[in-house]
């Protein structure tokens, strides 16, 4: 079994695998620029290393080329230890110490915002050493430790340093000091500019590989959880800012084209290694060391741009489809719930179920999917008294989802048509819909059920009991349906032989295994069928209910026994 597995899976990544070798072998031959040397010891790397890494939100990678082989990650550092003050300090703290501004300048530009006197953004020196400053520790020693663990869970290995590139750059980052003391100057940093700038030397001097960094890119386009690891780094609002940052500074003077071509949030590091990121689905990195005169690596550049024209991955292109979120939409005389009626009951069904509307939601809940869903759910609402709508395949709900929703319940209140939600405590998925829905007034007057099949089953209670389909209690042997047409002599030769039994709600009547030595006829209430859900821990599923008549809180029943009879037909 498993070698079909791997057969099948070999099979399946061939597509994406022969794509990264076909490219490797075309780009190997694209000559131009040259490795950074003005922090000497990158000016030792061998040129012609050359790897592309992709991994997808699921950890899947593809590789080809030169991805194990260490480098130093540089400017590449830039956007995850802005990530980390987001994350530590939050945004307006963040925000006081350094912009969003693109320079379209070099990166090492040493200029400051005039009016707000802060660098312009994260991604150039100037603005990298601000945020340098804000990683939290008492000594130099703590934040060292505190970079490199953020480093570390990004990806899912322990990181180190390369000391000698650390050392090179500490000798000759005498522009960088420069930025550091005119930051000092105008109070944008508060610390020894020489101690700021330590770690930032050394956090551009971590030492990474490119599936390392595909990783790290994976991680940004899975909303900040290490797809490896499984390990949440950074929230989801702060991957936004990230990326938002990414994509307007992140190559510098270039970021303008880039964006344009490839379409994907980026960072590039003069050591030649660039990362982009498509949400939601890859993070790609690409390792080559002759650079152009904007510091990006020219191979890198142009793997990303074949990349994302072969694959369609610019961040622009539409995938959205909010019509999708209808997945289908039914009426109860059509579709019954599980519950066994009666004839009668079927036939009143058959007749007054159009009253009640399901609608089977689907995807994920953000504004556009929700405003089709809320738009369906009141056209339905126009000619029925009931409209169930179904969660069970909604993955996910954002908070402009939470909002339109318990909106809706509001609009609804009072209206000819009552709203009834089913599925939407399953599981955990949809916690922040059901907490809007519990926290609004309006909201918590939605009558919910755990899944559609309850939801129709109350519906349909509903139209029965308003067609008054209520029996009564007292009832003889004869009144029940089972027994219907025989004599009054066998109905009391049944009444000898069985006995009759009272449950309360909730009560179990059997479970599975039990010996099967008693003969049930229901004669009042309700009584469903449940079976474990496998691998979900105590949930069950119900999958069949059954009645005699409309439903109560107490239910009776008869059963055939060896003890002798111990009575006649019950009342109550
Ligand atoms: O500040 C520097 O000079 C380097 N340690 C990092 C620069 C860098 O990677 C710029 N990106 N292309």
């Amino acid at each position: 079994m498993d070698a079909i597995r791997g057969t099948a899976k070999a099979e399946l990544t061939a597509p994406v695998e022969a794509f990264l070798a076909d490219l490797h072998a075309r780009v190997s031959k694209v000559t131009g620029g040259s490795p950074a040397d003005y922090i000497p010891e990158l000016g030792k790397v061998d040129p012609s290393l050359f790897g592309i890494a992709i991994a997808t939100v699921d950890g899947q990678i593809y590789e080809v080329g030169d991805t194990d082989v260490p480098f130093t990650i540089q400017s590449v550092s830039k956007p995850f230890m802005y990530g980390h003050a987001l994350q530590r300090h939050g945004r307006p703290t963040v925000l006081k110490h350094v912009g969003v501004e693109p320079t379209g300048e070099a990166f090492n530009s040493i200029v400051l915002d005039e009016v707000a006197n802060r660098p312009f953004n994260p991604m150039v020196n100037a603005g990298a050493i601000a945020v340098a400053e804000m990683m939290p520790g008492d000594t130099q020693e703590q934040r060292i430790g505190n970079m490199l663990d953020l480093f570390s869970s990004l990806a899912g290995r322990r990181l180190g340093i390369d000391e000698a590139v650390f050392r090179s750059e500490l000798e000759t980052g005498h522009r960088n000091r420069a930025i550091a003391y005119m930051m000092l100057n105008t109070a944008m940093i508060e610390r020894d500019p020489n101690e700021v700038l330590d770690l930032y030397f050394r956090q551009c001097s971590v030492n990474v590989s490119c599936c390392d960094l595909a990783i790290m890119a994976a991680t940004l386009a899975n909303d900040g959880t290490n797809p490896l690891t499984g390990k949440a780094v950074f929230d989801a609002q702060y991957v936004r800012d990230m990326l938002t940052v990414m994509n307007s500074c992140g190559m510098y003077d270039y970021a303008g084209e880039w964006a344009y071509e490839v379409g994907m949030p980026a960072k590039s590091g003069v050591s030649g290694c660039i990362i982009a990121v498509m949400p939601g689905q890859i993070g790609i990195c690409v390792y080559s060391p002759p650079i152009d005169t904007q510091g990006n690596s020219v191979r890198g550049i142009r793997v990303c741009q074949e990349i994302s024209s072969e694959f369609e991955l610019h961040a622009f292109n539409n995938r959205t489809n909010v019509r999708s979120v209808v997945r289908r939409d039914y009426r109860a005389d059509l579709v019954r719930s599980n519950r066994l009626r009666t004839l009668e009951e079927r036939n009143l069904l058959a007749t007054e179920g159009h009253k009640v509307a399901v609608l089977e939601a689907q995807g994920a809940l953000f504004f556009g999917s929700t405003e089709q869903l809320l738009r369906k759910t009141s056209a339905l609402a126009a000619d029925s008294r009931y409209v169930v709508v179904d969660f069970k395949r909604v993955h996910q709900a954002d908070t402009s989802a939470c909002k339109l929703i318990v909106r809706a319940a509001k609009s609804m209140e009072g209206s000819a048509a009552e709203l009834v939600f089913a599925s939407l405590a399953e599981d955990d998925r949809l916690d922040p819909l059901v907490r809007a829905l519990a926290e609004s007034q309006h909201g918590h007057r939605v009558r919910q059920f755990r899944d559609a099949d309850a939801a129709l089953e109350w519906c349909e209670d509903q139209l029965l009991a308003g067609a008054n389909f209520n029996h009564g209690t007292k009832f003889a042997v004869s009144e029940i349906n089972l027994f219907k047409g025989l004599s009054p002599g066998e109905c009391r030769l049944v009444e000898s032989v069985i006995r009759p039994l009272v449950f309360e709600r909730g009560d179990v009547i059997m479970r599975e295994g039990d010996e099967a030595k008693l003969f049930f006829v229901l004669a009042r209430g309700t009584v469903s069928v449940q079976i474990k859900v496998h691998g979900k821990g105590n949930r069950k599923k119900r999958v069949a209910r059954s009645a005699p008549a409309s439903p109560s809180a107490r239910w009776r029943c008869w059963t055939a026994a060896a003890a002798p009879p111990t009575s006649s037909p019950m009342s109550g």
